[in-house]
């Protein structure tokens, strides 16, 4: 073996031997499938949502991969530091009203053919019926709130549950916030499941405020994008003060 080679050998099975550690990258489009899966196994208020639809498509075509298509620069995921698998995603948007008007051009017309109608019952009964997440998938001016202007980006975070608790949700979140102030938005809400009590004491520790139009039982929350002040409110927001 050649010096070079045995150097390079010594390298190689040092950095095997190095712990990998989960970390955050941008999304590429090999983690699309990832992403399905991973917002399949969260979107039960948090918990595993699979076989609760006639069609375990149906969460992730109406609240993770359509963020993906539209603007993938405003997608991280955490790395699994071993394979490159990802295992947990924040996905958001910069512009609610340019995405609506998107959604309704690109996405409903493919969206209303591959779920004209809401299939067999599963059993399952969940409070956001099928019906309901089929109705979301065609309109999107759902995602129009009334703060939208003062707020308007908007993103959906999951970790699948052997990453949760270990500081990378705060992470993502504050990735997600630098990448939106460094294009010049000023603040970013989420809607959430009134169930999940979990994530609302993420957000809640996170700094998120609710916002005028919240309701118990469809929260929105709202936090500037800007971290390097104290404040949670963009400058000039008067709606929720
Ligand atoms: C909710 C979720 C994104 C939070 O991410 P996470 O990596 O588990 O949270 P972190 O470890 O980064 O926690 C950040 C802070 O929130 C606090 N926190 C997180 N979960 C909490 C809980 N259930 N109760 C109280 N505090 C909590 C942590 O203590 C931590 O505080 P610190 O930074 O001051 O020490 C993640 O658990 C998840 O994906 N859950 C399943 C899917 C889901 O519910 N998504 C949100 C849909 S709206």
């Amino acid at each position: 073996m050649s010096g070079e080679r045995a150097d390079a050998a010594t390298n190689a099975s040092s950095d095997d031997a190095a712990p990998r550690h989960p970390f955050i990258r941008p999304y590429r489009p090999g983690d699309r499938d990832a992403v399905y899966e991973i917002c399949l196994r969260t979107a039960a208020g948090g918990g595993d949502a699979t076989g609760v639809y006639s069609d375990d498509s149906l969460m992730p075509e109406v609240f993770a991969l359509p963020y993906v298509a539209y603007d993938p620069d405003l997608a991280f995921v955490v790395d699994d530091g071993h394979d490159g698998r990802a295992l947990g995603y924040v996905i958001g948007v910069a512009d609610t009203r340019a995405f609506v008007e998107w959604w309704k051009r690109e996405w409903t017309p493919g969206f209303r053919e591959r779920h004209p109608s809401p299939g067999p019952p599963t059993g399952r009964n969940p409070g956001f019926t099928e019906a309901q997440l089929i109705e979301a998938g065609t309109d999107p001016d759902r995602m129009l709130i009334a703060e939208v202007d003062a707020y308007p980006a908007h993103l959906h975070i999951d970790l699948l549950p052997e990453l949760q608790g270990q500081g990378l949700g705060r992470r993502l979140i504050d990735t997600l916030r630098d990448a939106l102030a460094a294009r010049g938005v000023p603040a970013v809400h989420l809607g959430m499941d009134a169930a999940n009590t979990a994530a609302r004491a993420f957000y809640d520790r996170l700094g998120f405020h609710e916002l005028p139009s919240s309701r118990p039982d469809a929260p929105l929350l709202g936090i500037a994008t800007d971290r390097s002040t104290t404040g949670d409110r963009p400058a000039g927001d008067e709606l929720s003060a």
